[in-house]
């Protein structure tokens, strides 16, 4: 087991993965379990990770991804996407599941659901996706944090079409969007990236202490 910060130097934007590595059930399983632990705002869990490993669909997506060959190769594909209707109903939804977990009647979390309702209402369709956004985005910082720990590579990224990805994989039927994608894997041997020094600002940079 590494510590986490031997673990945020082992892993790196993986560019080349080896075709023939793939995750394990259980690999993929705990990637999957500890990014659906990822927080959300509200807890509401905007968005959905749809894994694609058939091979068919991964070509199309990969020219759909500007053919960065990862797309493919990579064991799993991993696509974020959001919920396109942010509304009163996905707000019951997610309250009913608050109400069935925690063992607490309905009428007891209506204050919450005005609360959060509240909060979505004055905000615009494209307010509401790029806050679910957000919370995407959270949970891929998760996944690939998560990869690291257990020795997986998981490379981010926004190099696609999305809206492409959204017809090859008939997400506009199913309410969603595509916002990023990763993909999850292990790293080739003669992957070159993977002797790139990291670049990173030093700490007096990148924190401003407020004593
Ligand atoms: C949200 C996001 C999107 C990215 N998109 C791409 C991409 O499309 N293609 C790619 O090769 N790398 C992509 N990257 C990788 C970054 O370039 C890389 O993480 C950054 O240069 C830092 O390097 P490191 O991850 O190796 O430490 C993306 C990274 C993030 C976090």
């Amino acid at each position: 087991m590494k510590n986490i910060i031997e673990a945020m130097q082992w892993r790196y934007a993986t560019n080349k993965f080896e075709v023939s590595k793939k995750l394990s059930d259980e690999q993929l399983e705990s990637l999957l379990e500890a990014t659906i632990l990822a927080p959300s705002s509200y807890g509401l869990q905007p968005w959905k990770m749809i894994v694609v490993t058939n091979p068919e669909i991964r070509t199309k997506l990969q020219e759909a991804g500007y053919g960065q060959p990862k797309i493919s190769e990579a064991s799993h594909l991993v696509v974020f996407a959001v919920e396109k209707h942010i509304d009163d109903a996905l707000v019951d939804a997610f309250i009913k599941s608050v109400s069935d977990v925690r063992g607490i009647p309905l009428e007891n979390l209506a204050g919450y659901a005005g609360m959060i309702k509240g909060a979505i209402a004055p905000k615009s369709e494209e307010e509401r996706k790029d806050w679910a956004t957000k919370q995407a985005y959270l949970a891929l910082g998760v996944l690939i944090t998560a990869g690291a720990i257990e020795g997986i590579d998981v490379a981010a990224m926004e190099g696609f079409d999305p809206k492409k990805f959204d017809e090859i994989l008939g997400l506009e039927e199913q309410g969603l969007e595509t916002k990023v994608i990763a993909a999850a894997g292990f790293r080739a041997s003669d992957d070159p990236t993977a002797q790139y020094k990291k670049v990173r600002y030093p700490k007096e940079h990148m924190v401003i202490e407020v004593k």
